[in-house]
């Protein structure tokens, strides 16, 4: 029988690299949410390792939440249709809210969860995405703070995930397949 063999491949981004764009998004953040009530709310699960890093340079009166989102069907394709495995257990009526992602693919998690939180009236929403893969898009959708903009390769580390592997490495690397 053949096994195949998931392994870290090429390097994408250092851990140095990806601490200088956080500290950048923060400052964008930090003007435009120098004080007041800020609610944090990361996407699980892949966010975990950025909102940890990110929540440490931000100014303003931050609360941290999370919500565990996933599309219908398996893998790395995105279809369509979101589940909320984990909701928020607050009201966000007229709270500002800052969702936090990962990375921003088809665009179809967020296209769909944003009109979702809409409807219970929150003061603001924004989105704030370490990575984007614009050129993978099936709906069209910008965040207001990117920090990468990245090629169609699928990537793991700093929480990200293949198989539930490699979230714990420091910088972002391609996957590689040993047969
Ligand atoms: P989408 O924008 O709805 O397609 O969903 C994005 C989600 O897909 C992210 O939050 C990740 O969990 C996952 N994802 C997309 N691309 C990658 C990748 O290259 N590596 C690991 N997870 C990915
Ligand atoms: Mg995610």
């Amino acid at each position: 029988m053949r096994m195949s063999k998931l392994k870290v491949g090429r390097m994408m981004l250092t851990e140095e690299e990806i601490q200088q764009q956080v500290e950048k998004l923060a400052e964008q953040i930090n003007q435009d949410y120098p004080e007041g009530e800020l609610i944090v709310v990361g996407i699980l699960k892949g966010c975990f390792v950025f909102v940890s890093d990110l929540v440490r340079r931000l100014k303003a009166d931050i609360k941290v939440h999370f919500m565990q989102v996933s599309s219908y069907g398996d893998g790395t394709v995105s279809t369509g249709n979101i589940q909320i495995k984990k909701d928020l257990d607050i009201d966000i009526a007229g709270k500002h809210l800052l969702l936090a992602e990962d990375i921003i693919d088809s665009g179809n998690t967020l296209s769909q969860l944003i009109p979702i939180l809409k409807e219970r009236k929150p003061a603001s929403v924004k989105v704030c995405t370490l990575l984007s893969k614009p050129s993978r898009r099936q709906v069209e959708f910008e965040a207001d703070y990117t920090g990468f903009e990245i090629p169609d390769e699928f990537i793991v580390g700093y929480g990200l995930d293949c198989g539930e592997s490699f979230r714990q490495l420091p910088y972002i690397a391609v996957v590689d397949i040993e047969e």
